[in-house]
C-alpha cells in the first residue's frame, strides 16, 4: 500500500507524527511518502497543493493528511485551504464520512464533499458586490445519497438528510433526488430535517440519528456541531472517498494556530483517520479495530489537555503505542 502522507500546518505534523509512528507498528505492508501540502506549500513553492503531491496523491492508495492554514497566510492571495478543496475535487472525493460517537451518541454525517457554495460559480461585480453561488447536479446528489443509503444499511437503517428546502432552490432538488433514490432502499427510513433545527436537535438530542446525508456547507458546520457534543474536535475523524482512486483520511479539525507548538494537540482525531484509512483503503476492520481500542485506553491513561488531562501529544502517543503492544501479545496467544 503506498500512502501519501501531507502533514500540513499547525498541529498538522504534531498528529501526523503519532499517525506514522502507529501505523509502523502495524502488520501491514505500508510505504509512506511525505508530501509538501498547504501553507508548508505555500512557503516552500508557492503552491498549496504542488503538482508533485497531486501526483504522488493520484498514484497513492491513500492520503493522510492532517490540517492546512493559520493565521501566517490569512492575507496571502492564495490560501492553504484551496489546495484542500483542489486536492477534494482532483480526486473526486465526494462522500465525506464524519463519525461522531459517545454514548449514547452514535451517528454518522455523511457530507457532500465536492459540490455545493464551495464549488459553484463566484465574482465580483461592478459594483462592488461579491457572490458565491450554491449550485447543485441531480447526478451529484444521487451518489452521495446511495452512499447514505447504503451505509445506514450496515448500520440502524435511519437517514436523515438535512436541507434548507423552505428557502433554497438548491434544497428542494436535494429533498426530491433523495426521496427518489430512497425507493430503492424500502428497508431504510428516510426523514428530512430543515438545517436550523437539525442542528438544535444535535445539540439537544444527538441520540436519535443514524445517518445524516448533507450537502458541503451543512454538512461542514454540522460536523463541528457533532464533534462538540461526541466529545470535541480533538476526537473528531473523517474519511472522504470516491467510487475509484484514493480516499482521503483527515481529521475534521484545522491546523488549531492557539495551540500549535505547545505538545497540547489531541492525536485522536488523526488516529481515528488513521483507523478510517485501515478499514476503507486496506480493508482491514480487524486492524482499525484495534487501534480504535488501544486510542480508547490511551484517553482513560493519558488524557490530553482538551479532554480533561495533562499528556503531550507525545505521551499520549506512547499510551496509544503500549496498548497495541499488549493487544499483540493477546492476539498472539489467544
Ligand atoms: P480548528 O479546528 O483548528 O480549532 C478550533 C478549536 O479546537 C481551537 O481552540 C483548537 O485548539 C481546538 N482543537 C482543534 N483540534 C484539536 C486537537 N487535535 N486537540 C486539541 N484541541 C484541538 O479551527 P480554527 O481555529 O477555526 O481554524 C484554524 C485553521 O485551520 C484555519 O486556517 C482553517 O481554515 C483551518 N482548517 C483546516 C481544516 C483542514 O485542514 N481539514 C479543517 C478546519 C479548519
Ligand atoms: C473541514 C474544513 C475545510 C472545509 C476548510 C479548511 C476548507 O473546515 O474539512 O471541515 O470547510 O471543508
Ligand atoms: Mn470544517
Amino acid at each position: 500500500m503506498k500512502i501519501a502522507c501531507l502533514p500540513g500546518d499547525g498541529i498538522g505534523p504534531e498528529v501526523m507524527a503519532a499517525a506514522v509512528e502507529v501505523l509502523a507498528t502495524l502488520p501491514v505492508d505500508a510505504e509512506l511518502e511525505e508530501l509538501l501540502f498547504g501553507g508548508a506549500a505555500i512557503d516552500a513553492v508557492g503552491d498549496p497543493l504542488p503538482a508533485a503531491t497531486l501526483e504522488a496523491c493520484l498514484a497513492s492508495d491513500a492520503v493522510l493528511l492532517g490540517a492546512v492554514g493559520g493565521p501566517a497566510w490569512d492575507g496571502s492571495s492564495v490560501r492553504p485551504e484551496a489546495g484542500l478543496m483542489g486536492l477534494r475535487k482532483a480526486l473526486d472525493v465526494y462522500a465525506n464520512l464524519r463519525p461522531a460517537a459517545l454514548p449514547p451518541i452514535d451517528l454518522v454525517i455523511v457530507r457532500e464533499l465536492v459540490g455545493g457554495l464551495y464549488f459553484g460559480a463566484r465574482g465580483v461585480r461592478d459594483d462592488g458586490t461579491v457572490f458565491d453561488t450554491m449550485e447543485y447536479h441531480p447526478a451529484q446528489i444521487e451518489r452521495v445519497a446511495r452512499r447514505a443509503f447504503e451505509l445506514a444499511r450496515t448500520r440502524r437503517s435511519e437517514v436523515c438528510s438535512v436541507d434548507k428546502a423552505n428557502v433554497l432552490d438548491t434544497s428542494r432538488l436535494w429533498r426530491r433526488v433523495v426521496t427518489e433514490v430512497s425507493a430503492d432502499y424500502p428497508d431504510v427510513a428516510l426523514r428530512h430535517a430543515l438545517v436550523d433545527s437539525a442542528a438544535m436537535e444535535l445539540v439537544t438530542n444527538a441520540d436519535r440519528f443514524d445517518v445524516i446525508l448533507t450537502e458541503n456547507t451543512f454538512g461542514d458546520i454540522l460536523s463541528d456541531v457533532a464533534a462538540a457534543v461526541a466529545g470535541g474536535l480533538g476526537v473528531a475523524a473523517s474519511a472522504s472517498l470516491g467510487d475509484a482512486g484514493p480516499g482521503i483520511f483527515e481529521p475534521v479539525h484545522g491546523s488549531a494556530p492557539d495551540i500549535a507548538g505547545t505538545g497540547n494537540a489531541n492525536p485522536t482525531a488523526m488516529l481515528r483517520s488513521l483507523a478510517l484509512c485501515l478499514e476503507h483503503a486496506f480493508g482491514r476492520l480487524d486492524l482499525a479495530r484495534i487501534v480504535e481500542s488501544a486510542v480508547e485506553r490511551a484517553i482513560v491513561a493519558a488524557a490530553t489537555p482538551d479532554l480533561g488531562g495533562s499528556a503531550t501529544t507525545g505521551q499520549f502517543t506512547e499510551a496509544v503505542l503500549a496498548s497495541l503492544t499488549q493487544e499483540e501479545a493477546w492476539t498472539a496467544t489467544s
